[in-house]
């Protein structure tokens, strides 16, 4: 059998040398063109040269057979669970699914000084309270500057190893060497691999470095973590493909100007996705917030219409978050219709619904949107709340401070059924709410929970005449 006939990469075997990356979306391209056919960016192609080298294992010159290992039978696989091991921070042990997975690699990807490094060393020192040797690689700040930050933090970190470097080689040099149980890489951005010739942060860099650190998780079993940054748009710098590589994302969410901060799992091979931890970043470090809806309820204003409070599931927790409307203060012209935490065209989508099944009249009145605290919302279980508070601002008139809501609204206006109702119901009775306005089907057995009264409606025309009268 003609060994050519297996070479995984023939992009390299026809042109060796050069190929042009898109450094906004990874797309790859033979020659230079101006606007990346992909994701329409433009002038973003950059020309990438990748070292061809004997030991780079991924190629099979034309001729030569690869070398096979023997499968395994499915029925000889042993099965086991995942041995994890606790990061000793509860909120990112949720995050990862139930702490450290052995040879898994983790992203933690967020905008530059939300806290990615603070968490790295924070976790590295709980880590090393436990006796677990851990080596964090700095390509970003020195070793006194992590150190400094480490002292700040008031941590001992008895077993944590700094080494400052950028060479990817180096760094597995040492891994070899020390044999830690934890590696940090922070970050990946100014890593290189002497493999490819391109700047460090690249495209192409960046998804080498994953590549090899993976391939090392994955032999030595050795849980990798690394920081990225984000670029202006959300995405993790450098390539989508960074985030296939990888298993586990964790997000650091929202904006600075908060104290608190989100992470959120947006990929996760070992856990559910869309799992987020609450931090509070405070003088000392990130201090994990055991309750976060009592967090993101704090600052609700008293008396103001515009105001509801809906109730979210956000992975496998229940949330209870503050979504806020601004209806009104038209100019001439056509409404400007914005939103934040919320998916602009949903909210546009129940906009349209009130108009044509309510009878609002909104016409050219700007419409404003906005998730309290930060937060993303990205489920349909929220539009009853986000219907509600745009009736409330509308009609000025304010949702009693006792209510909350949830349910997804269809298109004849009609309140369709949400997942996880009961935890739902559940939160909201903890966090003290005497009304609860959710969907007809899911009121089974809501019904008779005692300290909240329930109430079922199965279209928005029911909720409103229950919130407004
Ligand atoms: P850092 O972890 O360096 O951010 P990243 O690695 O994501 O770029 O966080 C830096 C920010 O956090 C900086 O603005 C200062 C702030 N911070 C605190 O508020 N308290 C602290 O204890 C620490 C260490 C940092
Ligand atoms: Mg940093």
């Amino acid at each position: 059998m003609p060994g050519n006939v297996f070479c995984i990469c023939t992009r390299m075997a026809k042109h060796p040398e050069t190929v042009f990356v898109c450094q906004n979306c990874g797309n790859e391209a033979r020659k230079w063109i101006g606007q990346c056919p992909d994701c329409r960016e433009w002038d973003t192609f950059v020309e990438e040269r990748f070292r061809m080298s004997s030991h780079n294992s991924r190629l099979n010159p034309a001729g030569k057979r690869f070398a096979g290992r023997e499968a395994v039978a499915f029925q000889n696989v042993e099965s086991q669970e995942e041995a994890r091991i606790p990061s000793g921070i509860e909120e990112l042990d949720r995050v990862l699914g139930g702490g450290i997975v052995a040879g898994s690699i983790v992203l933690i990807g967020g905008a530059p000084g939300i806290g990615k490094s603070t968490l790295a060393v924070q976790m590295a020192d709980k880590l090393s309270s436990r006796g677990l040797k851990i080596l964090y690689v700095t390509g970003e700040e020195s070793d006194r500057q992590v150190k400094m930050r480490g002292e700040r933090l008031g941590l001992l970190a008895e077993h944590v190893f700094l080494l400052p470097e950028t060479d990817l080689q180096t760094v597995f040099g040492t891994v070899e060497q020390m044999a830690p149980q934890i590696l940090i890489v922070d970050s990946i951005q100014t890593m290189f691999s002497e493999r490819i010739e391109s700047a460090p942060g690249s495209v192409s860099q960046v998804r080498e470095v994953a590549a090899q650190l993976m391939m090392l998780a994955k032999q030595t079993g050795v849980p990798v973590f690394v920081t990225g940054h984000v670029t202006k748009d959300g995405s993790i710098a450098g390539p989508k493909t960074l985030e296939h590589i990888v298993d586990t994302v964790l997000y650091f969410e929202g904006d600075r100007h908060h104290n608190h901060r989100i992470i959120r799992a947006t990929k996760n091979r070992f856990g559910a996705v869309n799992e987020i931890g609450v931090f509070e970043m405070t003088g000392s470090g990130l201090v994990p917030v055991n309750n976060p809806s009592e967090l993101f309820l704090q600052e609700r204003p008293a008396g103001a219409s515009g105001s509801a409070v809906t109730a979210c599931i956000e992975g496998t927790r229940p949330m209870l978050l503050e979504v806020q409307a601004l209806a009104g203060g038209s100019r001439a012209g056509t409404g400007r219709r914005m939103t934040q935490g919320f998916d602009h065209n949903r909210a546009a989508l129940l906009i349209a619904v009130m108009e044509k099944r309510l009878g609002f009249q909104f016409g050219s009145d700007d419409i404003f949107v906005n998730v309290a605290g930060g937060l993303e919302i990205d489920e349909p279980a929220a539009d009853l709340g986000v219907a509600a508070a745009i009736a409330s601002s509308f009609r000025g008139i304010e949702i009693d401070r006792g209510t909350a809501l949830f349910g997804e609204v269809g298109l004849t206006g009609e309140v369709r059924g949400v997942l996880q109702s009961a935890a739902r119901v559940q939160e909201a009775r903890a966090l003290g709410f005497e009304r609860l306005i959710l969907p007809r089907s899911n009121l089974k057995g809501s019904d008779r929970m005692l300290g909240i009264r329930a109430v079922g409606v199965s279209n928005l025309e029911e909720a409103m005449e229950e919130l407004f009268g």
